[in-house]
């Protein structure tokens, strides 16, 4: 009988490209204005991956990061799993590309493709291998490489996505820390509403494979549903929001959170927010947000987070996680300002 273990997240890194995409350098190109973009979602900017710089670059480097910080050896650990619509292939998994560059012999590897709730659904999954017992040491990656999917002739979409990378490593530990609720769910009736499809690539309808979105009824749930899923993992812990430290949502549009925050009754400032500077990058925006946080020291090591998504699926994801005091050693190797491999502020 497996003896049941606590998840404690002893690592953390992140990567956005060093390519800048500025509002007003797509109003070169597209029929849009930086006043609109603001307005209309609260971004400023974006990262898009240039030559020679992709999904797996990306997901190596937030990963690599990671690991230095847990001070993990990539061979100890146990799983990697990784939320991404990345689509390098179909099968293998990009997982599997990250584990063999990693140097991570042999460790079991598989994707999640749960859109921009990807990060959530791995996270949540590593948690359930680690309470049982049945692993120590799990990587989780949350990565998009969207800047290849976006369609120049769509401006209601092509203006929302970047690109980038985050990471974190959680490990076993007697000390009941880690996650306190989950609660995960799709509403598969609304598949068509946001789709990154392929069919026409495979019939040669298209050139390459792009993002079809209603964004009106994406926003309209996923507005109603921040708040929702957010108040049932609460409740199955037993915590309110007077709990949490920090929330931590997937960064999809800021109105969507000022709606969110409103119906909550807390305050913006309760969010963890950096949308302005990397847009949505999808199932990375959570791990990209949360090691931001952290290594700015916003986000404290001991704080109690609660991280919320939703995306294609439809699908939407909510996890309450109490950080753990042995992170403060992790911190402090950061104040040395030795450990972060690339700027992602
Ligand atoms: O992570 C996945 C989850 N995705 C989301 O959460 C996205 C949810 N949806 C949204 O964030 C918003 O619906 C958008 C930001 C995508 C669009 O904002 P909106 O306020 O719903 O705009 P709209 O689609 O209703 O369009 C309003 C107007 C239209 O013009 P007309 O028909 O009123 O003349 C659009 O053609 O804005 C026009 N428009 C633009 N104008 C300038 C659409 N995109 C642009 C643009 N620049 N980029």
């Amino acid at each position: 009988m497996m003896q049941q273990k606590y998840g404690q997240i002893t690592g953390w890194g992140a990567y956005a490209p060093s390519n800048v995409v500025t509002n007003d350098d797509l109003s070169k190109i597209l029929d849009t204005s930086d006043e609109w973009i603001v307005q209309r979602t609260g971004i400023k900017a974006r990262r898009w991956a240039e030559e020679g710089e992709d999904g797996i670059s990306m997901a190596l480097a937030a990963s690599r990061e990671a690991l230095e910080v847990a001070q993990l050896d990539p061979n100890d650990l146990d799983l990697i799993i990784v939320g991404t619509s990345l689509v390098e292939s179909l099968a293998p998994a990009v997982a599997s590309y990250v584990q063999h560059q990693l140097g991570a012999k042999d460790v079991p590897a598989f994707d999640v493709s749960t859109g921009c709730t990807g990060f959530l659904y791995s996270l949540s999954t590593a948690y359930q291998f680690i309470a049982t017992g049945a692993y120590e040491n799990i990587l989780v990656v949350g990565v998009e490489h969207i800047s290849q999917f976006v369609d120049l002739d769509d401006r209601a979409t092509a203006v929302l996505f970047g690109d980038g990378a985050g990471a974190v490593v959680v490990q076993a530990t007697d000390e009941p820390c880690g996650l306190k609720g989950f609660q995960l769910g799709s509403d598969g009736s609304q598949t068509e509403k946001l789709k990154l499809g392929l069919t026409e690539l495979i019939k040669g309808e298209s050139s390459k494979a792009t993002i079809y979105m209603d964004g009106r009824a994406v926003f309209r749930f996923a507005s109603r549903v921040l708040g929702s899923a957010c108040a049932q993992v609460l409740q199955q812990a037993g915590k309110t929001l007077d709990d949490v430290d920090w929330i931590v949502p997937h960064q999809a549009n800021m109105r969507i959170l000022q709606s969110a925050a409103r119906d909550m009754g807390v305050p913006l400032e309760k969010f963890y927010i950096n949308i302005d500077q990397y847009a949505n990058t999808s199932a990375a925006s959570i791990p990209l947000a949360l090691a931001e946080g952290l290594n700015n020291g916003q986000i404290k090591p001991d704080d109690t987070i609660l991280m919320v998504s939703f995306g294609a699926g439809l699908t939407w994801a909510a996890t309450l996680v109490e950080l753990s005091p042995k992170m403060v050693c992790a911190e402090s190797m950061f104040e040395l300002g030795e450990l972060v491999a690339e700027p992602v502020m």
